[in-house]
């Protein structure tokens, strides 16, 4: 079955391609009557878009919202939220001459042989463009998860192995890497420049954070919260890894180390962990801690410096990639894990209201 719709109860289609008309979402399953202004949505959306800083795609895209159904009054129905984005700034003539090759670390290959028929314009589906559709859902869904008090912000804790050595929040919007450490911030940001420079691609780590989440959302076995993260995580273009809490660390620990000791505060009548080692997730279920998830992401495919590949009927070629690119996608790729992140969360706080207690209990 085709792969366009994510979520359950709060569940969203995404539809078009990079150099396509339009592209889009609908949302079904978000409760009436909650307050939902177009400046929402694309307050999300321009910290996604392109052609931001030097250190992103140039290509101008203003991904302007058109709310065309789901609100009346300035308040959700209940009904189907439709959002659209007309591309403006599409160039195809770029991809004229790629159109027969198959561009290494891209889709190409994979789309030519399992549809035999592809938008070889920009990526088509496969772009990253898409995502301007999960963001604009994910607003949506983070104003849902505000009115339950969480809250969810992600940065850039790793780029070309230079690392964030502290995390400040509200540093991440200060910088154009969207890194939590300023000094880091400006190491990376000179890194991407320089591989920009060269022609060459970089890649790193974002790391995400949910705070206030409820104890009790997630549903098992299939569905458990760590394996609906690692699966919307996964579903972000260029995505390669994902790690929950103290992830592939903790596999190198005892369970001394690892276990989080359980306390309880009297005052507050709430039990506390006294390190986040699980990532605020236990037996697939939240456990009232910060949510913590990181996703690995690789280098972008596409590059300047000269690469091997071979034409649809396997002649050997030789490929440059011009055009318009990300010379890393992570300080884009920011507010789309926060989207997906917001879309599992508002999913498992609406499914929590079926299979258990409410969710504030
Ligand atoms: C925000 C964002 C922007 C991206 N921009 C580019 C880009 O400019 N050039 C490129 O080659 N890949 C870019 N990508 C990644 C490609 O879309 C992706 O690597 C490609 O479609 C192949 O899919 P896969 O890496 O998931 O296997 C971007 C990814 C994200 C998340």
């Amino acid at each position: 079955m085709a792969g366009n719709q994510f979520g359950q109860i709060f569940r969203i289609t995404t539809f078009g391609e990079s150099h396509g008309e339009a592209l889009g979402v609908v949302i079904d399953g978000c409760p009436a009557g909650m307050e939902l202004s177009p400046e929402d949505i694309q307050k999300e959306l321009d910290r996604r878009r392109p052609g931001a800083s030097a250190i992103t795609s140039p290509r101008q895209e203003t991904d302007r919202v058109r709310l065309v159904s789901g609100v009346f009054e300035g308040k959700t129905l209940g009904t189907p939220i439709a959002l659209l984005f007309f591309n403006v700034d599409i160039d195809s003539s770029k991809y004229e001459q790629l159109k027969d090759l198959y561009r290494p670390g891209h889709a190409d290959y994979t789309y030519q042989k399992k549809y035999g028929h592809r938008d070889w314009r920009g990526g088509g589906r496969a772009s990253a463009r898409e995502t301007v559709a999960r963001v604009a859902a994910g607003a949506v869904a983070k104003k849902f998860l505000n009115a339950y008090g969480i809250e969810i912000y992600a940065f850039c804790r790793e780029i070309a192995g230079i690392s964030c050595e502290t995390v400040e929040r509200e540093e991440i919007e200060k910088n154009p890497v969207r890194a939590a450490d300023s000094k880091a911030a400006q190491l990376m940001e000179q890194a991407i420049l320089e591989a920009k420079e060269q022609g060459e691609s970089l890649g790193g780590i974002v790391e995400v954070i949910a705070t206030g989440v409820p104890p009790g959302l997630g549903e098992p076995v299939f569905d458990k919260l760590d394996a609906e993260i690692a699966k919307a995580l996964m579903s972000i273009p260029a995505a390669k890894g994902v790690e929950i809490g103290a992830g592939f660390t903790s596999s190198r620990c005892k369970g001394s180390e690892n276990n989080d000791p359980i306390g309880y505060d009297p005052q507050t009548k709430r039990v506390v962990f006294k390190s986040n080692h699980s990532g605020g997730i236990l037996g697939g279920i939240s456990n009232g801690d910060e949510i913590v998830a990181r996703l690995a992401i690789k280098a972008t495919s596409s590059i300047k410096i000269a690469q091997q590949t071979i034409d649809k009927e396997g002649n050997p070629r030789t490929i440059q990639v011009e055009g318009r690119h990300d010379p890393c996608v992570l300080p884009r790729a920011v507010p789309i894990v926060e989207a997906m992140l917001a879309l599992v969360l508002a999913d498992h706080l609406l499914r929590q209201r079926t299979t258990g207690l409410t969710p504030l209990d």
